[in-house]
């Protein structure tokens, strides 16, 4: 990750805003002219609640005696990397002529989660995370954050939240929905609006306010992201031995409760109602129960990851009809690809492999297990046969997307829009030939 995840930092940034160095840094609060920023919040938060909640009362009052007229800026906090890079520069006119004014440093401490530019904040656990445009390439692309996002992130996560708070599924499950509540967007003067302008430069203020975790979590209850499974110590002894030795159950029982917690969400969300998230290592966090067993899911990050089935599904209920671009229609075989491709992939072939290696569960029975989650969801839910052949994750081969490797062949030119990753080939699925292994956890 080091080498591919924060092109644009320099040595001495890597020390200092890296999830792994676990450095404290505070935001800079910025104030924009109103109509070049815009605010956005779910019905029940207002601006002034927002900001208020996140700064408090004394640094609110603090910020507004340094503005001339407070009420016509909408106030966002900024990462401090980009304000020095991008902000300082780009935005140069505007801080020169008090379009944008800068407040100051927030009153709380962050630390940055793995994806960077979202910050936790260590100080207040029950104000916000904040999601920040930053601009380094990490991985596939430049962290700004398009205007179509932040326009639309509370309004999906309103309609999301409605349907999470109905469904009987989720509640029995305790699973648990991070929403995107409130946003600002500021579109840039001159760059918004030019043709061909590289991405990265369009997207470079605003942000959006995100649940926190904290105030989720019940008494004894834990949480870690799901990557956390793949982790080795200095030692090369992965993490997830010592969790399971912890729990003082064997790797199987361990990995039967990780296995229906990730999977009984994500299979109920696709099939139930014809929805996908990007289900990966750093989308996904596993809440554990006071003796350390998985229990409950957590799924984040959700503007511009959601994808949604073509065929019209009434359990959706009435969706955001001004937000088509971030509710793309899919086919069923491409929401499956994102099952595919964030959690077979991405998580659960490492996990195989490092479970063998470890001697703690052999790969015949971790997929044994898994393919048994998928029948059982399957007989508990006859109604939807025809989506779970649509979606069949128990297929020979799925379509193969080279994240990783892509970019050597698409190189660093700069595009005007993000790039779609191209299929090559087909991979082998573990699943299609392996024998169910039962949950002993019904559904
Ligand atoms: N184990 C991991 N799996 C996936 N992504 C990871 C992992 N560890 C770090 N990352 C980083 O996390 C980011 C994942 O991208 P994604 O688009 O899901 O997140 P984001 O939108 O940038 O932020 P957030 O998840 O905070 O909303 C990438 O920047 C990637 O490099
Ligand atoms: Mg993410």
């Amino acid at each position: 990750m080091a080498n591919k995840g924060r092109l644009g930092f320099s040595a001495a940034d890597s020390l200092r805003y890296t999830p792994e160095v676990r450095t404290p840094l505070r935001l800079v609060w910025l104030a924009v002219r109103r109509g070049l920023a815009e605010f956005r919040g779910t019905p029940d938060l207002s601006e002034h609640a927002v900001v208020g909640r996140e700064l408090g009362a004394a640094v609110l009052e603090e910020f507004r005696n340094r503005t001339v007229d407070p009420d016509s800026y909408v106030w966002l906090p900024c990462h401090p990397w980009q304000l020095d890079h991008v902000v300082g520069t780009q935005w140069a006119r505007e801080l020169a002529t008090g379009e944008i004014v800068v407040l100051g440093e927030g009153p709380d401490d962050y630390l940055p989660t793995q994806s960077i530019r979202t910050m936790v904040n260590v100080s207040q656990p029950l104000r916000c995370q904040v999601k920040l445009p930053l601009k380094i390439l990490n991985t596939s692309m430049y962290r700004g954050i398009p205007e179509h996002c932040t326009l639309a992130a509370p309004m999906v996560t309103q309609w999301l939240r409605g349907l999470w708070y109905r469904d009987e599924v989720f509640g029995r499950l305790g699973t648990e929905l991070l929403g995107e509540v409130a946003s600002v967007t500021v579109r840039h003067p001159q760059l918004s609006s030019a043709p061909g302008i590289p991405y990265q430069w369009t997207e470079t203020l605003g942000c959006i306010w995100r649940d926190p975790l904290d105030p989720r979590l019940q008494p004894g209850e834990s949480a870690w992201p799901l990557a956390a499974v793949l982790h080795r110590d200095s030692a090369g002894e992965p993490l997830v031995a010592a969790m399971i030795a912890r729990s003082g159950v064997d790797a199987s029982a361990w990995i039967g409760d990780l296995l229906a917690t990730l999977l009984r969400p994500l299979l109920h969300l696709m099939h139930h109602y014809g929805i996908t998230v990007n289900p990966h290592g750093e989308n996904l966090a596993i809440i554990c129960g006071p003796e350390g067993l998985p229990a409950r899911l957590v799924i984040k990050d959700l503007v511009d990851d959601i994808n949604v089935s073509t065929t019209p599904i009434e359990a959706r209920g009435i969706e955001p009809d001004s937000h088509a671009r971030v509710l793309p229609r899919k086919p069923w075989h491409i929401l499956r690809q994102y099952l595919v491709d964030a959690l077979l992939l991405g998580v659960l072939n490492p996990l195989a492999a490092l479970l063998s290696d470890a001697g703690l569960l052999t790969a015949d029975r971790f997929w044994g297990m898994t393919r048994g989650e998928i029948e059982l969801y399957a007989a508990e839910h006859p109604q939807y046969a025809d989506r779970l052949t649509a979606t069949d994750l128990l297929d020979e081969t799925f379509a193969r997307y080279p994240l990783n490797g892509y970019r050597l062949s698409l190189g660093y030119a700069d595009l005007d829009t993000r790039p779609p990753i191209p299929v090559t080939g087909r991979l082998p699925n573990q699943l299609s030939s392996v024998a169910a292994v039962r949950p002993s956890r019904p559904w």
